[in-house]
């Protein structure tokens, strides 16, 4: 049988879980937070009141700052391509008779994040730091360029890369909510700590459906794993454009602004990959062929291979400046 159709069977004979890693790992919709929960109270006399109160709160926060949240929050508004790679990953089908537990996974799961965007985005607005019109340029942009994150349309790589960013997700929206309580901005401290939430459990999910693949077949999951460490895991963001820029301009800038911010940081990366190989066992994985072998051994030496890199790396200080954040003083 071909890998793919390997990987076809696998799928389907892990999709009898899907219910249950649904249950396990998402709230059911009636009792999950929801964006106006953190959010001034429109409904409210107060409303005008607590939005001043945001404004001046959100005068504490600088450049770095609003330039990763805008970046941040325009990384969740591409959800619709997220969405879309996934249905049309091999073994997913939304469609007749092959229509099955996968899609509906993608579907609630894409529920959930839905409500990332939508939380940053009425925040950035209220909060009057940024351009909006700039910062929505760009989420179209960025939804109408899409992404190449080189997992194809194979299910282990995708999860792989799944597994992978939902955690680097969980760390910088944790530290940019971190920042933000520092300075006093509790109510957007809350609001990136409760995603920070939902990108964890997003994380643990995506990492047990790999551990479940591992057990049915190990030596191809290892080998879509060294792959895409190869070719390194890619921000869903890498394609990020300006207004009147070409394709992935912004995304270096944004991330030299990540990094000096210590917000996602190439120490990061190397902590997100101990923490896969420590949980997948690499060690204990037995019956590999000589391939899977030799991408394991490539897989165990990675992390310090990587620090080694990281502590040599160097990254600019100079502020580049951004059309989405106007100088603000507050630096
Ligand atoms: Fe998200
Ligand atoms: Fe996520």
């Amino acid at each position: 049988m071909s890998a793919k159709n390997v990987r076809i069977e696998v799928m389907r004979a892990i999709e009898s879980k899907v219910d249950s890693f649904i249950d396990s790992y998402l709230i059911p919709i009636e009792e999950i937070w929801q964006p106006t929960d953190f959010l001034p109270d429109n409904k409210s006399d107060k409303f005008l009141d607590d939005v001043t109160q945001l404004r001046e709160e959100a005068k504490e926060l600088g450049y770095d700052f609003w330039v990763t949240m805008v970046a941040d929050t325009i990384t969740e508004e591409a959800l619709p391509t997220y969405e879309s790679w996934l249905m049309d990953v091999e073994g997913i089908d939304q469609h007749g008779e092959n229509k099955n537990g996968w899609s509906k996974w993608v579907r609630h799961w894409t529920a959930e994040e839905n409500r990332h965007g939508d939380v940053l985005n009425k925040y950035l607005y209220l909060s009057g730091r940024v351009n909006m019109r700039e910062v929505e340029i760009t989420t179209q942009h960025l939804i109408a360029d899409g992404f190449d994150i080189g997992t194809d349309r194979d299910p282990y790589k995708n999860f792989i890369y799944t597994s992978f960013q939902e955690l680097a997700t969980n760390i910088s929206h944790k530290r940019v909510g971190q920042m933000a309580k520092k300075k006093g901005n509790l109510l957007l401290g809350k609001m990136c700590t409760i995603i920070a939430g939902d990108e964890m459990r997003h994380h643990l999910a995506y990492r047990e459906f790999v551990k479940t693949i591992f057990e049915h077949d190990p030596s191809q999951m290892m080998l879509a794993f060294a792959d895409m460490m190869k070719k390194k895991i890619v921000m869903p963001a890498h394609f990020l454009r300006e207004s009147g820029g070409s394709i992935g301009t912004a995304f270096e800038n944004f991330s030299n602004c990540a990094q000096r911010l210590g917000v996602y940081t190439a120490q990061d990366y190397v902590e997100i990959l101990k923490k896969l190989n420590a949980y997948w066992e690499l060690d204990n994985i037995r019956s590999l062929s000589d391939d899977a072998e030799k991408a394991r051994d490539y897989l165990m030496k990675l992390p310090a291979r990587l620090e080694r890199i990281s502590e040599r790396m160097k990254f600019p200080e100079d502020q580049y400046h951004f059309k989405w954040v106007e100088a603000n003083g507050t630096l």
